[in-house]
């Protein structure tokens, strides 16, 4: 089976990311063998997969932070894949990228952290405007008091907002979440939850989620798709996966 988009999705919706046919090797390591996806405004995909499936391969394409082997690659009418050096940092302002580890320098304070993006786009803000900025995403991960700490400071839950609110202060159209409850208790994990929701409300953005939890499967994918020996194996609601017969999909379904 191979889904290249979702039936039940409304094309009249604009199309933000579009891959197709994507491969990428690692010496005799195929990881990707092919792979399509369609991420439309507003919502969220789920990308599920086994571990070293290559589901963070997959995102790091989507920025070029991995180079693929061949397929293309459209995001926001742009075809990544063709940009040069100053044309992909233009586009990487407009996708926030979670990484795995909420990968926060550990000798900069909260507030130097948030800063960091702004700088290292270039962009230029007074000082009124930067703390005008981190002051909105700090408010909006509900961590408003924690501007002069650092990360050591904080716990796993509260970094895992912040790197969430270093993404957003570039006020992406796209968010690349890359498993942003992993490590985390499940009370926590489900707060995490609820502020992607908030966030994609608030701001409007759309988002691939890399997950393997059974809260964000529910609560936050409007579409799921799994990743299975390096395809598209199939995608589609959370009740899809959930009542499939699929041996495939029940394997996954059954630790969620
Ligand atoms: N830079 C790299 N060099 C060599 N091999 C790599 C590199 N990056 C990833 N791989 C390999 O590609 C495969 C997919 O890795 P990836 O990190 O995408 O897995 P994943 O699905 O995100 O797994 P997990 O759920 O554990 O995070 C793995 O076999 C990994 O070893
Ligand atoms: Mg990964």
């Amino acid at each position: 089976m191979d889904a290249a988009a979702s039936p039940s999705i409304d094309r009249k919706v604009e199309r933000v990311i579009s891959i197709r046919d994507l491969h990428v090797s690692f010496g005799s390591n195929h990881v990707l063998r092919g792979f399509n996806l369609d991420l439309y405004r507003g919502e969220n995909v789920m990308v599920l997969g086994k571990s070293g499936s290559g589901k963070s391969v997959l995102i790091k394409c989507v920025v070029r932070l991995q180079e693929p082997d061949s397929g293309h690659i459209d995001v926001l009418g742009q075809d990544v894949l063709a940009l040069d050096q100053e044309e992909l940092d233009r586009l990487r302002v407009k996708i926030g990228f979670l990484f795995q580890s909420s990968a926060l320098y550990d000798s900069m304070t909260v507030q130097e952290n948030l800063e960091f993006p702004l700088r290292r786009h270039w962009i230029t803000t007074t000082p009124e405007e930067t703390d005008a900025l981190v002051d909105e995403v700090l408010t909006a991960v509900g961590l408003a008091h924690t501007r002069k700490l650092y990360p050591s400071e904080l716990s796993g839950g509260m970094r895992r907002r912040i790197g969430l609110a270093r993404t957003l202060i570039l006020k992406p159209e796209i968010v690349l979440y890359d498993e942003p409850t992993t490590g985390l208790d499940p009370i926590t994990g489900k707060e995490i939850v609820e502020l992607i929701l908030e966030l994609q409300r608030q701001y409007n953005t759309s988002s691939i989620i890399i997950s393997h939890d059974l809260h964000v499967a529910k609560l936050a994918a409007n579409r799921i798709a799994l990743l299975h020996e390096g395809r598209n194996y199939m995608e589609g609601s959370y009740h899809l996966f959930r009542d499939s017969e699929d041996e495939v999909v029940k394997r996954f379904f059954v630790f969620m």
